[in-house]
């Protein structure tokens, strides 16, 4: 029983080093494998979405050699089978984007179905429609796995139903060695798209327009290798940020691009947070009277759906009604109950999309269970606030997106560990003061 354990009140305080995005990188985990060259990736996040995705690879024939715990060479030369059906592939979604790599590069691919946080349906029907629209045939197997093959791949322009960075990524590895040109309209504009296109284009690929709605692709002959360094986590970084925040800290948050992070910034300068930006950090020192504001996800540059559990814990305890709507996914909202077991005051409309939230003056301490990652990495801010203990069971998620969360958090002063039994957790409640006396029952 893997939790998290704090006591909270402690404004964090001190500096803060963000890894390298692991959005982008479970995507450029697949990039590399289109080459026969050696690719090698540095400041890769040490979490176990990632760890999968180089276990997959790895079985399905390539070279994969760490050369520390954040760089990786991937030599693909020596891949023998194009099947990616191991069960364990099944835990993460981005398992999808070795679909593209593969029918990109050998023409077939067969890869297990992805699992994925429960924050909604998350059909895959625009990957499909772009690798149709490039010439693949595809089928869902009997063992639940999705089958793709072509004779050729041949550029085309094709218009995307929905803002999708897995689909915009996915067509894109599709469509790099494919013949002639190949328009994607409506693309996600996300930095983490961005990253992967340049990587594309480090190995010898012909992409243009990434990060705008357009992406112009030129099919080429073949990829080669590089060394190529992972884009900052725009999540990791807005996740400190919101944890500053709520706990009234002050905290320089290090190896960002301030530019991927303004709406988050603009946001709590609504609050009535202090944000200052400089060349590759960002400090945000919280204010104990913050304001309410209203947030609505969009895809970038519009706030983050993955930044929105997180935002909703500090607006828990800012002064007056704010609303959150989220318009990505369609169940993003299952942390609420947890946050309300904290004393936070928070309704979800019955549609599921908008959330209300009154602000409180203070949460107390209890024992929460992480609904998915991003969700699970805001019960640990809330807990960093609470008064007394808290613990956050289900920490899987979260370690799946965030490398050493509890360390990083006591460099910045909170009082958190991650315990595995009774006794470490008694120990740590014991060193840590104590549980407060409960107060004595009133006289009837
Ligand atoms: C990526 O998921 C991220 N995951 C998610 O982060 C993130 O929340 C999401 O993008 C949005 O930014 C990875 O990159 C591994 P989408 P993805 O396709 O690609 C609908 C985290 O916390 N849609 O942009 O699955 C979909 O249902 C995770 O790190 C279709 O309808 O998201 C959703 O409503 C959680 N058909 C919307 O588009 C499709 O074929 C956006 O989804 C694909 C998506």
């Amino acid at each position: 029983m893997l939790q998290f354990l704090m006591k909270g009140g402690t404004p964090l305080k001190g500096e803060v080093n963000i890894g390298g995005a692991k959005n982008a990188a479970l995507g450029i985990l697949a990039a590399a494998i289109m080459t026969d060259e050696p690719v090698v990736l540095e400041n890769l996040p040490d979490v176990s979405d990632i760890n999968v995705m180089l276990k997959a690879i790895s079985d399905i024939g390539a070279q994969v050699d760490r050369l520390d715990r954040h760089t990786v060479r991937i030599t693909a030369g020596s891949i023998h089978t194009q099947k990616v059906l191991f069960d364990y592939v099944r835990k993460i979604r981005a398992s999808y984007y070795l679909i593209g790599a593969l029918l990109g590069k050998y023409k077939t691919a067969e890869v297990a179905l992805p699992g994925g946080c429960a924050i909604g349906a998350r059909p895959i029907d625009q990957h499909l429609k772009g690798f149709h629209a490039l010439g693949a045939r595809t089928e869902i197997t009997n063992e639940g796995a999705l089958h793709a093959e072509a004779d050729a791949l041949v550029g085309r322009h094709i218009f995307m139903d929905v803002v999708s960075v897995g689909a915009t990524i996915n067509v894109m590895l599709a469509a790099v060695l494919a013949e002639g040109r190949t328009v994607i309209e409506s693309a996600a504009k996300e930095p983490h798209v961005v990253d992967v296109a340049n990587l594309l284009n480090c190995m010898g690929a012909r992409i243009k327009g990434a990060g705008t709605d357009v992406i112009r692709i030129h099919g080429v002959e073949k990829l080669h290798g590089t060394t190529y360094p992972i884009v900052p986590d725009q999540i990791e970084a807005g996740t400190f940020m919101m944890a500053a925040a709520a706990t009234n800290g002050d905290v320089m948050i290090r190896n960002v691009i301030p530019k991927h992070l303004e709406v988050i910034s603009a946001k709590l300068l609504e609050m009535g947070c202090t944000i200052q930006e400089f060349d590759d950090a960002v400090r945000v020192c919280g204010n104990p009277d913050k304001m309410y504001t209203n947030v609505k996800t969009s895809p970038y540059p519009g706030f983050p759906t993955d930044m929105q559990p997180q935002i909703a814990t500090v607006l828990a305890l800012a002064n007056g009604t704010s609303m959150i709507t989220e318009s990505i996914f369609e169940k993003r909202f299952a942390y609420v109950e947890e946050l309300n077991r904290m004393g936070a005051d928070i309704t979800v409309c019955e549609k599921g999309d908008v959330a209300t939230i009154n602000g409180v003056k203070g949460l107390k301490g209890a024992d929460v269970t992480a609904p998915d990652l991003r969700a699970g990495a805001a019960l640990v801010i809330a807990g960093l606030c609470a008064e007394g203990y808290t613990s956050v069971s289900d920490i899987k998620y979260v370690l799946r997106g965030y490398e050493d969360f509890d360390v990083k958090m006591q460099k910045l002063g909170a009082q958190i560990i991650t315990v595995s039994d009774e006794k470490e957790a008694e120990e740590f409640i014991r060193r840590t003061g104590g549980m407060e006396p409960l107060e004595p029952a009133k006289e009837a």
